[in-house]
């Protein structure tokens, strides 16, 4: 306006006349009660275009410019991503802050509530205090999904206490290749097993009806194939965000029957994936996201992209927009100034409007998908009553009743890969030595997407170590020692050595080597030397190049990534509970083997899907 008013002066007595008579004419002051108990199409007829962009935009709370523009750009939706805590990351402060955001929304003419999205993928896991539970790769070999029901369950009532009303997850990948950094947010090979944990946990999230305070909508994630990339075709040159160079025939076998369980369970929302299937972004893939998703299979939620995703489309950002939304994205996820594409929730708005104004995308694809992100919103009881935050659920939050759910979960989640006669140790023996970088790490068996978005190692959050679980369990005359260096080892009758994998998150977890560190092995060939009875316990999120560790220890378990209930590992170790977990992967017996997955031809890994002794 300025330029034009500055290079056509005589066009200015008119510009003035216009903007004047446009402040007097009254926008009907609708106020929010006015939406209640209206239909949804009833509600997108009332809307302006300026109201429907912004119900399409999902704006990253840290990137908000101020607070307001959540009224000013009619926002639909805010998200924390991995680790956007408020300052004081506790329960009470989350709430207040998600109380604030919503005040905010209600002063827009019509009031819509916001939908706010994190990551809760293993428990409400960027709160601290919060119930940590096992990673996806774990919960696979519990192979049980009314536990997983349950957890998501627990977990929707410790995000709903933060005020928070929707989880990314579950994640229903097929993990084709061990490399991949997002192996662990995998249940495994088997799309059977995939399907009905993944269905499980949309059930768990939903419950009976979205409106129901302790219910979070849930978003089943990533679609399409984001396990299936061809290693050296990711983003970084590793695998991560890749090319799924594969038939339709084996998209549609391996990587769709999760979808198909999520959307018979009503999944609220579906999120696009990264990768690309055969050359072509997922979030540009019409055929994928319109024709096949919501055209054959009937899908009624609504699609949302991922962090940033359309800006890896071929193009500049306004054509991104264009395509993803064509292509049958609903909602995107608009973090902030991403690096070189400068898209931040002011820019999209804009640009999305210039699209629509100029007819690069119809009314009525926007049309779509406000009625598609509407009809969540009245599911969930959004648009028919005032925002409101049941505070008493706090007090459930890192609860000893979810943390006992959550050790049980640990419990099943064990796999024991061996078992020389040592295994359960009695609770009598004079001296235990614990030793390794995992024996006292509330982080390293968190994994990924625990507290930061890359989670740390050590004391990140309460929980119990196996340290812990060993002290606890063992009688009073047992002396246990800790020696992370292994040296203490021939004090012991028998040596417990916790070693695996610090943790990562994404594309930051892509290794083409999967050997223990050069630290865990030393502190094993130490503890093996002392000739004393060795259990390792390994924390990964994935099979790891174990061949010779195996062979070396008296007794091995793979316990994945079990968040902060280490005991249920110990309550294994000493009997309390006779080891059920099945691998839900397979076991390569060295990296020449990777990828290696069930249904391959001369399949000979070091330990096959199903593989799991008990006592
Ligand atoms: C990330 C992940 C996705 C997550 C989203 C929001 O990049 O790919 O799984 O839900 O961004 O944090």
């Amino acid at each position: 306006m300025q330029n034009i008013i500055a290079t056509h002066k005589y066009l200015l007595p008119l510009i003035v006349g216009l903007l004047i008579g446009s402040c007097n004419t009254t926008e009907p002051v609708v106020r929010h009660e006015s939406i209640h108990g209206k239909s949804v199409e009833t509600i997108v007829e009332m809307m302006t275009l300026s109201e429907k962009v912004g119900q399409m935009t999902q704006a990253g709370r840290n990137y908000l410019v101020k607070e307001k523009d959540i009224k000013d750009y009619y926002l639909g939706s805010l998200l924390s991503g991995g680790g956007s805590a408020p300052r004081n990351n506790e329960p009470s402060s989350w709430a207040d802050m998600l109380d604030g955001y919503q005040a905010v929304a209600a002063e827009t003419r019509l009031g819509i509530p916001l939908m706010y999205g994190i990551d809760a993928i293993h428990g409400h896991n960027n709160v601290v205090g919060a119930t940590i539970f096992p990673h996806n790769i774990g919960l696979g070999a519990t192979g049980n999904a009314v536990l997983v029901e349950e957890i998501a369950r627990i977990t929707a009532k410790e995000v709903r206490a933060t005020g928070i009303n929707w989880t990314f997850d579950p994640c229903v990948a097929n993990s084709r290749d061990e490399r991949w950094g997002r192996a662990y947010e995998s249940y495994g090979e088997d799309p059977a097993l995939i399907s009905a944990l993944g269905r499980a946990q949309v059930e768990g999230y939903q419950g009976a009806s979205l409106s129901s305070p302790e219910a979070i909508a849930a978003c089943t994630k990533h679609y399409i194939g984001d396990g299936a990339p061809t290693w050296g075709t990711g983003s970084g040159g590793n695998i991560d965000r890749g090319d799924a160079q594969i038939s339709e025939a084996e998209l549609r076998y391996l990587h769709l029957p999760p979808y198909l369980a999520a959307i018979q369970a009503e999944t609220a929302t579906i999120m696009a994936s990264y990768n690309s299937w055969n050359g072509l972004k997922l979030h540009g893939h019409k055929y994928l996201m319109t024709d096949l998703l919501k055209g054959e299979l009937g899908y009624e939620g609504f699609i949302i992209s991922d962090w940033a995703a359309i800006d890896e489309l071929p193009g500049n950002y306004k054509s991104d927009i264009i395509e993803s939304i064509n292509a049958g994205v609903d909602m995107v996820m608009v973090p902030g100034n991403t690096s070189g594409s400068g898209s931040s929730y002011r820019d999209f708005i804009k640009k999305l409007k210039q699209a629509v104004n100029e007819g690069s995308i119809e009314m009525s694809r926007i049309d779509d998908a406000v009625t598609r992100i509407l009809n969540v919103k009245k599911r969930m009881g959004l648009l028919d009553a005032l925002y409101s935050n049941d505070r008493s659920l706090i007090a459930s939050v890192g609860s000893s009743e979810h943390r006992a759910v959550a050790r049980q979960a640990v419990r099943e989640s064990v796999v024991m890969l061996k078992n020389e006669g040592v295994l359960p140790l009695s609770k009598d023996l004079a001296t235990i030595v614990v030793a390794g970088r995992g024996a006292d790490n509330v982080g390293m068996q968190c994994g990924g997407w625990s507290i930061a978005w890359q989670g740390g190692m050590g004391n990140i959050t309460p929980g119990t170590t196996v340290l812990d679980g060993i002290q606890a369990a063992v009688s009073p005359s047992t002396q246990v020692i800790h020696s992370p260096d292994g040296l203490a080892a021939a004090n012991g009758d028998a040596v417990i050595v916790v070693v695996g994998e610090a943790p990562y998150a994404e594309g930051h977890g892509d290794r083409d080597d999967l050997s223990l560190s050069n630290e865990d092995i030393s502190v094993l060939n130490r503890v093996q030397a002392s000739g004393k009875p060795m259990v390792v316990i390994l924390l990964s999120g994935r099979p790891m190049i174990i061949s010779d560790i195996v062979e070396a220890s008296d007794a091995f378990l793979a316990a994945w990534l079990p968040g902060t209930e280490g005991n249920g590992i110990t309550d294994v170790i000493f009997g309390d509970y006779n080891p059920s977990g099945k691998l839900s992967v397979t076991w390569p017996t060295g990296m020449s083997q990777i990828p290696i997955n069930l249904g391959d031809s001369n399949y000979s890994p070091l330990f096959p899907v199903g593989f799991g002794l008990s006592f």
